[in-house]
């Protein structure tokens, strides 16, 4: 393993009924509070109006900020920014999935900086300080929740990256499966789609001696693995949402990933595409990772083979490790296919005009990957084989 040390000061809250911890969470921050949102669901599913009754009783004034877009966007972080600083805000409460966390992140950040919010995003500042965030969360998918990592789109320059500082952790997240129920069968396969490709980004790492690492992952996927179909079957099944949910908090709060480096290029490339098409995050890492994987058995043939075994129940006997790791790609498709999950980018009417575009994007800060660096080449060809 690398040394490491490891960081995680999110508090986590989960369970049923446990929005009921909101008010005495919140209250050491300060009584002036932003309750940022999606575009509805909170309020067709009465989340929002039980947040704001648990609010009320704690004697909070409230902001609102509504309408964050699914792949968040720079100019409603700077609404969000723009309340904060009128009002003097105390602190920032995220209801919604991941977009909506990881718009509060920068509003937090932004809300104590004088220059552009996209600075940080772009890497060029770095936050000294911020507002406390808490969360709610209403769909298991980004590990956003338990973790210090924004995802910001500039709709003007079509540019979608990451970011992240220890300063934009939230305080704590309630995370109640029940809050999940209404999530659409859709959303829920992207959820299911992210969260175990976060786990494939850890998983294709260059670490020695990670047999912990290693065994965690797989089991986590397998978890997910054997539940999806019976949550796809039986969407307001507790358990089924309760497991989910869990899981991808683990998939991305660091946990599974100490001692080593992540891959992370498949999310790259990804971004990239949904920077110019906007398409879900996740609907995209369904077509572009398999194709990463394809790109990739030749670099360590007997890690994929090992995850087609353990995880994909592939029989090893007689076969090449590389056969092993093609079968359990192609295993990987079959069970993402089978719970609704898009195969191709055609399927979102993509098609080869801008591959050039997504290969520069994905290569603003140079050739990327941990596992195996990729150049224009590499993206190029991966792009193409995803048509
Ligand atoms: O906007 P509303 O009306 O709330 O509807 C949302 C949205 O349309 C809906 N939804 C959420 N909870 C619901 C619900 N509908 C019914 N009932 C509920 N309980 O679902 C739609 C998608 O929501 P969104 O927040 O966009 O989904 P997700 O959590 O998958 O977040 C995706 C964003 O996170 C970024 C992605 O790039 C994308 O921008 N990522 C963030 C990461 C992080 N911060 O660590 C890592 C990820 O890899 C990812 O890149
Ligand atoms: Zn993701």
């Amino acid at each position: 393993m690398n040394s490491f040390s490891f960081y995680n000061p999110v508090k986590l809250i989960f369970g049923k009924g446990q929005l009921s911890t909101l008010s005495k969470e919140l209250a050491p921050f300060g009584k002036k509070v932003l309750v940022v949102y999606g575009g509805g669901s909170i309020k067709k599913s009465g989340l929002y109006d039980k947040v704001m009754a648990e609010l009320a009783e704690g004697g909070f004034e409230i902001f609102e900020l509504a309408g964050v877009e699914p792949n968040p966007r720079l100019s409603t972080a700077k609404k969000g920014i723009e309340i904060c600083k009128e009002n003097d805000v105390d602190a920032v409460l995220a209801v919604g999935g991941g977009s909506v966390i990881d718009c509060s992140k920068l509003i937090i950040a932004g809300a104590k900086y004088d220059g552009d919010p996209w600075d940080f995003v772009t890497r060029k500042a770095q936050p000294q300080d911020a507002l406390p965030l808490g969360t709610v969360l209403t769909l298991a998918a980004t590990g956003s929740e338990m973790n210090a990592g924004s995802v910001i789109t500039n709709e003007e320059t079509e540019e979608k990256y990451g970011w992240g500082s220890p300063l934009s952790f939230p305080k704590f997240s309630i995370l109640d499966p029940e809050h999940t129920f209404t999530v659409p069968a859709n959303q829920t396969v992207y959820g299911i789609v992210d969260m175990m490709s976060h786990m494939f980004e850890q998983y294709y790492n260059n670490g020695t001696n990670t047999p912990v690492q290693d065994e965690m992952i797989e089991g986590v996927l397998r978890a997910v693995i054997e539940t999806a179909p019976k949550l796809m079957e039986d969407l307001t099944n507790y358990e089924h949402r309760e497991t989910i949910l869990f899981a991808g908090t683990l998939g991305l709060n660091n946990f599974l990933q100490m001692g080593y480096n992540g891959d992370w290029a498949s999310h790259n490339i990804e971004h990239a595409v949904s920077a110019i098409y906007d398409i879900p995050h996740a609907g995209g890492l369904a077509i572009i990772f398999p194709e990463w994987m394809r790109h990739n058995v030749k670099v360590n043939p007997a890690r994929f083979a090992r995850m087609a075994t353990k995880v994909f129940g592939v029989n090893p006997e007689g076969k090449s490790d590389e056969e092993v790791a093609h079968e359990g790609i192609d295993r990987l498709v079959e069970f993402w296919t089978s719970i609704g999950a898009p195969q191709k980018l055609s399927d979102y009417e993509i098609g080869d005009d801008r591959i050039e575009d997504m290969v520069d994007k994905t290569l603003v800060y140079g050739p990327f990957g941990n596992f195996n660096k990729l150049h224009a080449e590499d993206v190029r060809s991966i792009l193409k084989a995803a048509l």
